[in-house]
């Protein structure tokens, strides 16, 4: 099974974030400037063995493939955090599979970090509650904190480790879609813990992001309280744009996009004037991702498609958080 004693496998979804997190004020312990919310999808999951080993080492696999440099020792530093927690010192085998191009502004990172966070804090033997795993998965990646949770999700800046946490937001009678666009599967090339601490750092307009977007969480939560999907829309879209010129502004600047997004961001504004309500977001990558009524998914897909057939398309409606999976049927 997939807990059986220092065994576990956790499967989690990435989430694609609505109003964004942009910025550590601590870069050790993962706080961010400002809160976030995000809509954690139905497709796409990464789903992340961990197995206590006897190896001298720790041993992490990644689509089948041993990870190394960086890529590993983030992956074994969270591993620490956990041992830690557990008060144990056993090395693991980590064995994970990602549906998605990972590293492409894809939401990768989140869904890494959530199943991880799942799977190795069970198979040392803890039994965390969703705040406490929200707070651990934080500490590898920061929108890790979000892909715990069903659908949607604030997490909530805090100051300290245990204030800075995520939650579920109930959004009764809002039901969502989002088309996600695989332009370019290449992994970025400046991460986005680089672009965060560039602009942190050098963005004469970080300090308007940093006193702004509390304000556009807290239209945020009140335009998914009514169910307001075009206010939903309108604001994401906007803090998306805003989050882009925070970046512009860096030195050197930071720019994740490129030609292909922007026809994608014109054909969202034109299929907009056409009737079909949508509305564009980006993240740390070229792919541009789509929101929609969960009922216009399809169309959306196909409309795009019609557009642009030559790029990837992957539907998606609001999904599960992170959930510990058996092997057996
Ligand atoms: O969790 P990270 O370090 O990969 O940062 C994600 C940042 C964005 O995707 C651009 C925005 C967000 O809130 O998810």
């Amino acid at each position: 099974t997939a807990s059986e004693e220092g065994s576990a496998t956790a499967l989690a979804n990435p989430n694609i974030a609505l109003v964004k997190y942009w910025g550590k004020r601590d870069e050790a312990l993962i706080l961010p400037w400002t809160g976030s919310l995000s809509l954690t999808l139905d497709a796409a999951p990464t789903t992340t063995t961990v197995r206590l080993t006897d190896t001298p080492d720790d041993v992490v696999l990644l689509g089948g493939r041993p990870l190394e440099g960086t890529a590993r020792s983030r992956v074994t530093r969270f591993i620490d955090l956990v041992r830690a927690l557990a008060d144990r010192d056993e090395r693991v085998s980590v064995d994970s599979h990602n549906e998605i191009p990972t590293g492409a502004g894809l939401a990768s990172s989140a869904s890494g970090f959530a199943a991880l966070a799942l799977a190795a804090s069970t198979a040392f033997g803890l039994d965390l509650d969703r705040r406490a795993l929200s707070r651990l998965a934080r500490r590898g990646s920061g929108s890790a904190s979000r892909s715990i949770f069903d659908g949607i999700a604030v997490w909530h800046a805090g100051h300290d480790d245990e204030s800075s946490f995520a939650e579920a937001v109930p959004a009764p009678g809002l039901e969502l879609g989002m088309v996600l666009t695989v332009l370019d599967a290449r992994a970025k090339s400046v991460s986005s813990r680089d672009g965060m601490r560039r602009t942190v750092d050098t963005s004469p307009y970080y300090p308007a992001w940093v006193e702004r977007t509390p304000v556009e969480l807290e239209e945020m939560l009140a335009a998914i309280t009514r169910a307001d999907f075009t206010a939903v829309g309108t604001i994401a879209e906007r803090n998306a744009m805003r989050m882009h010129a925070t970046m512009l502004g860096a030195e050197p600047p930071v720019r994740y996009w490129g030609p292909a997004s922007v026809e994608l961001l014109d054909l969202v504004a034109n299929l907009r004037g056409d009737g079909l309500e949508c509305y564009a977001t980006m993240d740390a990558g070229p792919n541009v991702k789509i929101l929609c009524r969960a009922d216009a998914v399809d169309e959306l897909a196909a409309r795009i498609l019609e557009a642009q057939p030559h790029i990837g398309v992957i539907p998606a409606r609001a999904g599960r958080g992170a959930r510990l999976i058996t092997s057996e049927p």
